[in-house]
Formats: structure tokens, C-alpha cells, sequence
């Protein structure tokens, strides 16, 4: 098998972004032709007193795609560390998320200009809409003006499952960029991306290291493959979305982990990795019933914005 196999089906473009600590990033290119670094740093459950320290130990090291969120109430301690580093905006991609609550044409415009003034910026680079619930044609509305205006260099959606994503992005003027899904050696998300790939879609991962569970990170057969080149199991498992053409946005509060999540280029994953890493996939389309009404509620509760 050649490793290409591997890949997903959408068309990948690997450019060197930047070098820090003798590493290249590599980005990926969207279907409107702008380029992604393919590893970024996330910052859901970082509570708003860290998003600033975080976020600037997240650049010192050399990230340079934030993910952040309405629903994540960090996106000000994010603008304050972008704002105070001084990396010119252009070398930053900045991704964020319009919460269920702020689904409609209005109050995805509305709320989206908060999410400009708590950023301090005057574009994002990705603006998502956050899950599939509410008036998300509306949001879209919103979103296709804000992307006409120059203030979202492009605009995705997040998990949407194939059938939904399909009946949004089969009607939509402007195609979404990426759907970020919840995906990792776990929840490998195989069956969506024939759909995606008819929109040249990007998949970004969330949850990319399984939310820190030890089944992913005491993985024997990751533990086995990192031992042969000196890696962790994160380490593996975060190569192997890349080598898929993937974008993982890990989250870590400690900077030490920040590191070693960046230092996942100066290694590759063999064919024979990859296969031995195909049946650790235990529920391909995420461990979230999205279909749940208790789910929905949950999260509702949860995110009162
Ligand atoms: N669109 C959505 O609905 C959605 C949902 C969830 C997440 N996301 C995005 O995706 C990002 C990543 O997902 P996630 O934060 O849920 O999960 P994740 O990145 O898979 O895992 C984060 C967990 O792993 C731990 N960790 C990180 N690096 C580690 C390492 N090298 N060794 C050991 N443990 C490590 C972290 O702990 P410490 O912080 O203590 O280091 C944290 O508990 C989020 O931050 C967010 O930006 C999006």
C-alpha cells in the first residue's frame, strides 16, 4: 500500500510555514486557496484567568494557529496575548466558533463582532459555526457576509456528521473550508470524508490526543511505534493525523506538553505504522451521540452564553 492511501481524499499542499527550534510547520490549503498550518493549539477548558498565559507560552513555542471559542469564555485572555506578542497578525491564523445560543443571521453578526472587539482583531482567520443546532443557515448568512467583508479569511462548520454536513454544504453558496470533528487513533472519522472531499473540505481534529484519555496516551501499539523513534505516544498520535493530511489542535496548560506536541515533524509514520494503528479505531464518528436531545440540553446548560 502506498502511504498517499493513507491520506484523506482532499488535496494537500505542504509548504514550509516557519522555522522554530529547527522545526518546519507545514500548512494545508483550503478550498478558497489560503493556507493552514496543519498543527495548531486549542484552548477549550482553559478557564479565562490562564487563555492569556497559555496562549503566549502556546506562541513562544511556536504555534501559530489558535483555536478558541465563544462557548470557551477565553477568547479576550487569547487577544491579550496576541495583542502583547507582537507576531505581525498575518503570521497568525486565528480560528474561532459561533456558540448555539448565537445561531440566526442576527445574532451570529452581532456576536461575531463581540468575538472581533474580545480578540482585538479585525478578522479571524477560520470562523466556525460550533455544532449543528439552531438556525445554522442563518449563522451561514452572517458568516458568507463576514467572509465577503474581509473579516473571515474563510468559514467552516464543526461536527457536522456526514449526512448533516451534506444537506448544509450541498445548499450553501459558499462551501465550508473545514468541518473540525471530534477525531484521533480512537475515532478515526473515516466514513465522513467522501462526503467532505466532494467540497474539498478540510478536516481539523479536535480532541485529537482523546481529551488526555490513558487509553490513548498508554497506548501499547502507539508506546511500541513512538519507542522506535524516540516519541511518545501523543507524539505518535498526533504524527499519524498529520500524516492523513488531518490539522490537530492538542490542548495543554503546561508548556512542557505544549512542546513536546510540536515536536511532531522531525519524524514519519511508516506504512506499517499507519496499519497497525487502522484497528485502534473504536467508534469511528466520535464518542458524542449528536442525535441526542439529552445531549443537546447538556450542553445548552452547560454553555449559557
Ligand atoms: N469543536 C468542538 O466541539 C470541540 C470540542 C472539543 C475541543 N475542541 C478544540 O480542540 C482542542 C483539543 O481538544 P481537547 O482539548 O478536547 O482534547 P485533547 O487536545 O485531545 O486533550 C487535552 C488533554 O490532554 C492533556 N494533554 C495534552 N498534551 C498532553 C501530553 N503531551 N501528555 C499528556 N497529556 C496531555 C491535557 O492536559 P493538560 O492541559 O493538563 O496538559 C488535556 O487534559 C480544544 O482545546 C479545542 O480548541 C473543539
Amino acid at each position: 500500500m502506498k502511504k498517499s492511501d493513507f491520506i484523506c481524499t482532499c488535496r494537500i499542499i505542504y509548504v514550509p510555514l516557519r522555522q522554530k527550534n529547527n522545526i518546519t510547520m507545514q500548512t494545508i490549503q483550503l478550498n478558497n486557496g489560503i493556507d493552514m498550518p496543519i498543527l495548531g493549539y486549542g484552548l477549550f477548558q482553559v478557564p479565562p484567568h490562564e487563555a492569556e498565559r497559555c496562549t503566549r507560552e502556546a506562541l513562544e513555542t511556536g504555534y501559530r494557529l489558535i483555536d478558541t471559542a465563544q462557548a470557551y469564555a477565553n477568547e479576550q485572555g487569547v487577544g491579550d496575548a496576541v495583542r502583547q506578542s507582537g507576531i505581525p497578525r498575518e503570521e497568525l491564523f486565528i480560528v474561532t466558533k459561533i456558540w448555539i445560543t448565537n445561531a440566526g443571521e442576527e445574532r451570529a453578526a452581532r456576536s461575531f463582532e463581540q468575538s472581533l472587539r474580545k480578540l482585538q482583531t479585525d478578522y479571524v482567520d477560520l470562523l466556525l459555526i460550533h455544532q449543528a443546532y439552531g438556525d445554522v443557515f442563518g449563522s451561514w448568512r452572517a458568516m458568507e457576509k463576514a467572509y465577503a467583508d474581509g473579516k473571515a479569511r474563510a468559514i467552516g462548520v464543526s461536527n457536522f456528521q456526514a449526512c448533516r454536513f451534506y444537506d448544509f454544504a450541498s445548499v450553501v453558496d459558499v462551501k465550508p473550508a473545514v468541518n473540525q470533528l471530534q477525531c484521533c487513533v480512537l475515532s478515526q472519522q473515516r466514513t465522513i470524508l467522501p462526503e467532505m472531499a466532494r467540497y474539498d473540505t478540510k478536516m481539523m481534529a479536535w480532541g485529537p490526543l482523546g481529551q488526555g484519555s490513558d487509553d490513548l496516551l498508554k497506548n501499547p501499539v502507539l508506546t511500541a511505534i513512538g519507542a522506535k523513534y524516540g516519541k511518545t505516544p501523543a507524539q505518535v498520535a498526533l504524527r499519524w493525523l498529520i500524516e492523513r493530511g488531518i490539522v490537530a489542535i492538542p490542548k495543554s496548560t503546561h508548556k512542557e506538553r505544549m512542546q513536546a506536541n510540536f515536536e511532531i515533524f522531525d519524524f514519519s509514520l511508516s506504512q506499517e505504522d499507519m496499519k497497525a494503528i487502522e484497528p485502534l479505531n473504536q467508534q469511528d464518528t466520535g464518542f458524542r451521540d449528536f442525535g441526542d436531545p439529552n445531549y443537546l440540553r447538556r450542553i445548552l446548560g452547560m454553555f449559557d452564553l
